[in-house]
């Protein structure tokens, strides 16, 4: 593929290469979605950490702590569900800051009787306002972690569990197998518990290090594919330089009538089709996208030196806020962001050399919270680009961003030739796949025989 690129471009107008450029970068200098693998958070984990803390007669007490290390995914109410098979006959005695969902059958105990007897005990957060001493630092946020670039402070839960009918040495010990992570519904996969130089930790006076007994790390990684998600998010687009607003692609997240329900804005039945709390399902307004959320890229202003964008995310999900809404966009004068409004900013760096790619995020108590669909269900910001005189131009869909997550999910764009064109470009060159081969074809007999 590479040595007929080179030709096909060479031999194309300058209006279709930004066609081109677009669909090539779009093709294949990211892995599609569907692989485990995040190209713009490639170390994106999340890592669940067992420390020893101390023997007990018939096992050991471990505090478990899992650091949620991807930049930009954070686990949402409901939270995050942890699940692992105990390789032997182990028993949970007791818990801090988190509980298992069922105790199983504790019935060959007399006296004292075990929190969990299960094979395979499934974890959940505790709430908060649990009691103080049931809990331990870092419990009790009912499951919620933030993402590691917005808030690391939170992007990390502990648990403390008591465990018997154990090794009780690093000998006899043995690691739990088959973890997993629901946070919340399926797209983790955990790795094997692998035994790592024991934890050292400073006491608060920072005058001495003590360390775990024993320490294992489990690493858990995301695939949109596992989660087998439908998109939830879709972008729309326009500008000051042409009338046109190009939608959201129709039938991005759904399609209206059958794959998902949906209500009128202006339905009278709204509150009564909505209400039911205790329904998670999604219930969005009916649009021709049928995403809950859409993101609208207006480019907005041309100045000398500058140019400026307009975001405004909008919910059309009448069940859920989002509280910690992120975003990450990928434009290549990225780079050059000289100010943002009202929203917070981080460059990411996946490769270290590209660095076009950013996140945003709103303002604590400011616009951190997106409200569930109607009159307050949007957020905005302007953000202001300095021109970089090699690459910026207005021409071909190039101010319009190359991709966009909301919450971590890729979002459906509108496809590039359908972006606003400038006024008196020259009129849109049809580049088939006919012409493509042809060229590639021409460029392969001019290699052979050259
Ligand atoms: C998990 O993420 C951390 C932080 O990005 C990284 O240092 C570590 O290597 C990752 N672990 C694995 C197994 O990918
Ligand atoms: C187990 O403990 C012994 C000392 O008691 C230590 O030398 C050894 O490194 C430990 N092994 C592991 C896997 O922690
Ligand atoms: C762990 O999972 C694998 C595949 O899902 C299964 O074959 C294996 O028996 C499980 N191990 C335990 C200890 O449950
Ligand atoms: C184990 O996980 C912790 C984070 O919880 C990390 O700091 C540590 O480097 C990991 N150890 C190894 C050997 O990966
Ligand atoms: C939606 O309806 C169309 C035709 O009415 C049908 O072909 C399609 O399979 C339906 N999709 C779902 C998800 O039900
Ligand atoms: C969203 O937040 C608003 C105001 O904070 C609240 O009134 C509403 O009940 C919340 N909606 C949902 C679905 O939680
Ligand atoms: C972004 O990358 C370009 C080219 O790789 C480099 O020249 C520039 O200094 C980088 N900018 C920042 C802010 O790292
Ligand atoms: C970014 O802006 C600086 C001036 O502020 C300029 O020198 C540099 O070339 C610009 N880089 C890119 C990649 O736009
Ligand atoms: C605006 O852009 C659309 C493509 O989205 C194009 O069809 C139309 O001709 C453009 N309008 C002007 C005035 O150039």
């Amino acid at each position: 593929m590479g040595f007929c690129f080179i030709p096909v471009i060479r031999s194309l107008s300058k209006a279709s290469f930004g066609i081109l450029f677009l669909f090539f970068l779009t093709c294949f200098c990211f892995p599609s979605s569907t692989e485990a693998y995040d190209a713009l958070d490639p170390n994106g984990n999340i890592t669940i950490k067992w420390d020893i803390i101390s023997w007990t007669p018939d096992g050991y007490v471990a505090v478990v702590t899992m650091n949620n290390f991807q930049q930009y995914r954070h686990i949402a109410a409901p939270g995050w569900t942890l699940g692992w098979t105990w390789a032997k006959k182990e028993v949970i005695w007791s818990m801090m800051g988190a509980q298992t969902t069922e105790q199983g059958d504790c019935s060959k105990f007399k006296g004292n009787v075990p929190h969990c007897c299960k094979k395979n005990p499934t974890v959940v957060d505790l709430l908060p306002g649990t009691p103080y001493n049931q809990q331990i630092a870092n419990c009790c946020k009912g499951g919620v972690l933030s993402s590691w670039a917005q808030d690391p402070t939170n992007a990390i839960a502990s648990f403390q569990v008591s465990v018997g009918r154990a090794g009780t040495t690093n000998k006899t010990v043995k690691v739990p197998k088959n973890f997993t992570l629901n946070a919340p519904g399926p797209g983790y996969t955990c790795g094997p518990g692998k035994i790592v130089p024991p934890t050292k930790f400073i006491t608060s006076d920072k005058r001495r290090v003590t360390q775990a007994l024993m320490t294992w790390n489990v690493t858990c990684t995301y695939s949109q594919f596992l989660a087998q998600k439908t998109p939830t998010c879709c972008v729309s687009l326009s500008s000051f330089y042409n009338d046109t607003i190009v939608p959201c692609p129709t039938c991005s997240c759904g399609c209206r009538g059958n794959s998902s329900t949906c209500v009128e804005s202006d339905s009278p039945h709204l509150r009564s089709v909505v209400g039911g709390k205790n329904n998670l399902a999604p219930v969005v307004q009916c649009t021709s996208h049928m995403c809950p959320i859409r993101v609208h890229w207006h480019v907005k202003v041309n100045y000398k030196e500058y140019w400026r964008v307009k975001v405004t995310i909008t919910n059309f999900n009448y069940r859920v806020n989002y509280s910690d809404w992120n975003l990450v966009v990928q434009h290549p004068n990225l780079d050059n962001l000289t100010q943002l409004f009202s929203f917070n900013y981080k460059g990411l760096t996946p490769y270290g050399a590209i660095n076009d790619t950013a996140m945003l995020w709103g303002i604590k108590f400011y616009n951190d919270f997106l409200n569930e669909a109607g009159r307050s269900g949007n957020v905005q910001s302007e953000l202001l680009f300095r021109k970089d005189k090699s690459t910026f131009t207005f021409e071909k869909g190039w101010a319009f961003p190359r991709r966009i997550y909301f919450n971590g999910d890729n979002c459906v764009m509108p496809p590039p030739d359908a972006y606003p064109w400038l006024p008196n470009a020259s009129p849109r060159q049809e580049v088939s796949l006919l012409t493509l081969l042809m060229s590639c074809f021409v460029a392969l007999v001019f290699y052979t025989f050259a």
